[in-house]
């Protein structure tokens, strides 16, 4: 069947959503308020780098329309989805401006179409949404609440082949009408009141947060007592009812959506005079967690007044270009305030990172960034970093330490290869593999 279809916001989630549908052969007019973003994927270009969509919407170039006028949408489309921004505001709150411009801007369609909220919204924004355009007279535009689940660098399989698809609406026949357009994609659906399905994508990503500050501090207690957070997280992650996924350890999470998230969920259960206690701790582990690597740089190279500390990975995952809340943006300006030299190097975010990274030197290849470097700190774990304890590094390298903030290499392979090497929750860091010399000598453990 192709019911056309809305799309109203195209970032990450507006183009992927419109990218797949359209695949799965529904017309799709999708919306932005930016004119360089639809003059861009007018032309052909997608400025995010997401693994697979640029390709998709080549392939569906025929099924999807790009427009700056939302009235557009609606005389082209019953069902229209609405993926705009909600960003944190200082006080944590989401932000639901962009939600709302949507709502003024609304045309009043001649016949019954239906809002999907896609944007990770505040419980009780459904509520408020419907209670507005009933006072507009507008009755007759339903509701949907069906939160988004994919995750950067995998969200076009994550659309094709998620874990579930959650549909929270008010009225049943709006529901069906939204589980139709899912009817080619295998998952099970959750039908929901719209409450509890804007939840269920809050408590999620709580839930992710939350097992993430869980192993980090399981990894950074593994530091303290010898044991080895790897073997801990496979050892636990065998239990069914824990799972190995979300055990990695690392400095903390990052990204345009645990954080905002989690500060959402916690912001909204204390306006509704809930302290939200486990919360509170999860946000402040994290906050800790990015800080650690600096100490662990400190501890191998004493003070970093005019060190060479070399980046690796800027975005704030591997496979993606986005720079939003990227753990990057915190250690650099921490660095360049201890006075260490920093540059920076990533695979596909250099030019996003430029205007977000300054007094850090981007380099253009690894080796670049690694050339007389005091210290490799593994930021981000793209796969070209598989090949970072190699004799050309090692050699291009004034002290052969790489701090690794992901636990991406193994262990024994780095120091075989000549490095030393620190990583999270891993205790045997090798502090005597190397000859030690006036530079390299830790000033702190002398
Ligand atoms: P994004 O910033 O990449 O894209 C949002 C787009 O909406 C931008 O192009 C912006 O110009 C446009 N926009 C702003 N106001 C608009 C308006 N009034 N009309 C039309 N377009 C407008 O954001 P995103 O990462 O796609 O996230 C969108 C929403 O989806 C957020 O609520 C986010 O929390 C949620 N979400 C994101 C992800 C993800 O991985 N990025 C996953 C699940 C859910
Ligand atoms: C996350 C969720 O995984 C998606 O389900 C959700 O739809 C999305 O947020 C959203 O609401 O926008 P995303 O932020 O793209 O997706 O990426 P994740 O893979 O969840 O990673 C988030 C952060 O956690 C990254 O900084 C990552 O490095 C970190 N992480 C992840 C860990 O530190 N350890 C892990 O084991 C997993």
């Amino acid at each position: 069947m192709n019911e056309p279809l809305g799309v109203i916001g195209a970032g990450w989630v507006g183009l992927v959503t419109a990218a797949c549908f359209a695949d799965l052969g529904h017309d799709v007019v999708v919306r932005d308020v930016v004119p360089e973003r639809i003059a861009e994927l007018e032309a052909g270009r997608v400025s995010i780098y997401e693994p697979g969509l640029a390709k998709l919407l080549e392939r569906n170039r025929e099924r999807v329309r790009f427009t700056l006028d939302l009235a557009d949408v609606f005389s082209a489309a019953r069902i229209a989805f609405v993926s705009v921004p909600t960003p944190s505001t200082y006080s944590g709150e989401a932000d639901l401006s962009a939600v709302w411009s949507v709502l003024d801007e609304l045309p009043e369609p001649s016949e019954r179409a239906i809002l999907v909220m896609k944007s990770t919204v505040p419980v009780g924004t459904g509520e408020k949404v419907r209670a507005h355009l009933d006072a507009r007279g507008l009755a007759h535009v339903g509701y949907v609440s069906n939160p988004e689940f994919l995750a950067e660098g995998t969200a076009v399989r994550d659309f094709r082949q998620p874990d579930r698809v959650v549909i929270g609406a008010f009225d049943e026949a709006d529901g069906d009408a939204v589980e139709s357009v899912y009817a080619r994609i295998e998952a099970p659906v959750v039908r929901a009141d719209v409450a509890s399905a804007e939840m269920v994508k809050l408590a999620s990503n709580a839930f992710l947060a939350t097992k993430i500050s869980f192993i980090n501090e399981i990894a950074n207690v593994c530091e303290e007592t010898g044991a080895d957070v790897a073997v801990v997280a496979e050892g636990m992650g065998l239990d069914r009812r824990i799972g190995p996924l979300f055990l990695r350890p690392g400095i903390g999470y990052s990204g345009s959506c645990l954080p905002k998230d989690v500060a959402a969920l916690k912001q909204l259960a204390g306006n509704s005079g809930y302290h939200f206690q486990l919360l509170t701790a999860v946000i402040e582990v994290n906050e800790l967690q990015k800080r650690r690597v600096v100490g662990k740089l400190a501890k191998h190279l004493g003070s970093l007044r005019g060190k060479t500390i070399a980046l690796l990975g800027l975005a704030f995952k591997p496979n993606t270009n986005d720079m939003r809340d990227a753990p990057s943006l915190i250690l650099a300006p921490r660095l360049l305030a201890e006075g260490a030299v920093v540059r920076g190097w990533d695979p596909v975010a250099l030019e996003e990172a430029r205007p977000l990274l300054r007094g850090v030197e981007l380099c253009p290849s690894l080796l670049e960034a690694v050339r007389d470097a005091d210290a490799a700190v593994i930021v981000t774990e793209w796969d070209e970093l598989r090949e970072l304890p190699s004799a050309e590094v090692r050699e291009a390298m004034r002290n052969p330490l790489i701090v690794d903030g992901r636990n991406f290499l193994a262990p024994d392979a780095v120091r075989a290869a000549g490095f030393r090497y620190e990583a999270i929750g891993r205790v045997a860091s090798d502090l005597s593999a190397l000859p030690e010399t006036e530079e390299t000598e830790p000033e702190l453990l002398t």
